[in-house]
C-alpha cells in the first residue's frame, strides 16, 4: 500500500526547482524560522554542528545582500531578478570554524540547505541556493566575526515562474535555457545514464 504521505513529499521533491524570480510577498519571520529548525536538525558528521544561521528580511538589508549575488551563469543577465522579482528572504549558513571539521563540514551545508529548501517548498515558497557570493562583502555587511565564515545564501520569496525538468543524454548539454515564452528548462542527466544496479554498464 502506498503510504500517500511519503508520496506527497517524493513529488514535491522532483518537481522542486531553483527559483529566480519571486513576487514581493513578505515571508513571515515565524515561516522563516521553522525553515531554519528544519535546517538545523539536518545530520551532522560527528554531530559537531558547526552551522549557524542568519535571517535577513529587513529591506535595506536585502537590497545590499543582493549586490553581492551572482545568478543563472548560462543565461545572464536573462536570468537575474528584476527590480519586482528580488528575493524577500534571505538564510545565510554559515560555519563556525572553532567547531568544523574542515573536511566534513560541506556535508553538512548540503544536507542543511535541502532540508531547508525543501521545508519552504511545503509551505508554497521557492528557493535559489547561492554559492556564488562575494563573501567578504557580504561578511562586512553582515558583521560576521572572524571565525565565522560564509558559505553560501539561500534566496527566498513565493514563486514567479515555473520552471522544467528535461532529461539529456550522457553527451547533451547541462546549461539550463530560457525558450521562448520566458519558461526556464533544466537539462537533468538520464537515470539509466547514472544509475547502476548491481553491475556497472
Ligand atoms: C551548491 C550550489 C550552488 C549554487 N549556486 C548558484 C548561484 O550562485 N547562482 C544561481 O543562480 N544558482 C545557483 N545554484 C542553483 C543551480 O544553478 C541549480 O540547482 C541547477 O541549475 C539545477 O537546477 P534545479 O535546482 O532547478 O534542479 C546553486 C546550486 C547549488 C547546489
Amino acid at each position: 500500500m502506498l503510504d500517500k504521505s511519503n508520496m506527497d513529499v517524493y513529488n514535491k521533491i522532483i518537481s522542486r526547482r531553483t527559483i529566480r524570480k519571486f513576487n514581493q510577498t513578505e515571508i513571515p519571520v515565524e515561516t522563516l524560522k521553522k525553515i531554519v529548525n528544519a535546517g538545523r536538525l539536518a545530520p551532522s558528521s560527528g554531530n559537531l554542528q558547526p552551522l549557524e544561521y542568519f535571517i535577513a528580511v529587513d529591506n535595506s538589508l536585502r537590497e545590499k545582500i543582493f549586490s553581492t549575488l551572482s545568478w543563472a551563469r548560462y543565461i545572464k543577465p536573462e536570468g537575474d531578478p528584476q527590480k519586482d522579482e528580488k528575493p524577500v528572504a534571505y538564510i545565510i549558513i554559515m560555519v563556525n570554524n572553532k567547531i568544523a571539521n574542515p573536511a566534513h563540514f560541506k556535508y553538512d551545508v548540503g544536507a542543511s540547505a535541502e532540508n531547508m529548501i525543501i521545508t519552504a517548498l511545503s509551505e508554497g515558497i521557492g528557493c535559489c541556493w547561492i554559492a556564488s557570493v562575494n563573501k567578504s562583502d557580504l561578511a562586512e555587511i553582515l558583521q560576521i566575526p572572524a571565525d565565522h565564515s560564509i558559505d553560501c545564501v539561500l534566496a527566498f520569496g513565493y514563486p514567479l515562474e515555473d520552471p522544467v525538468y528535461e532529461n539529456i543524454t550522457m553527451n547533451g548539454s547541462i546549461k539550463y535555457y530560457k525558450d521562448s515564452n520566458g519558461r526556464l528548462h533544466v537539462p537533468k542527466r538520464k537515470f539509466e545514464d547514472i544509475v547502476h544496479i548491481d553491475k556497472f554498464q
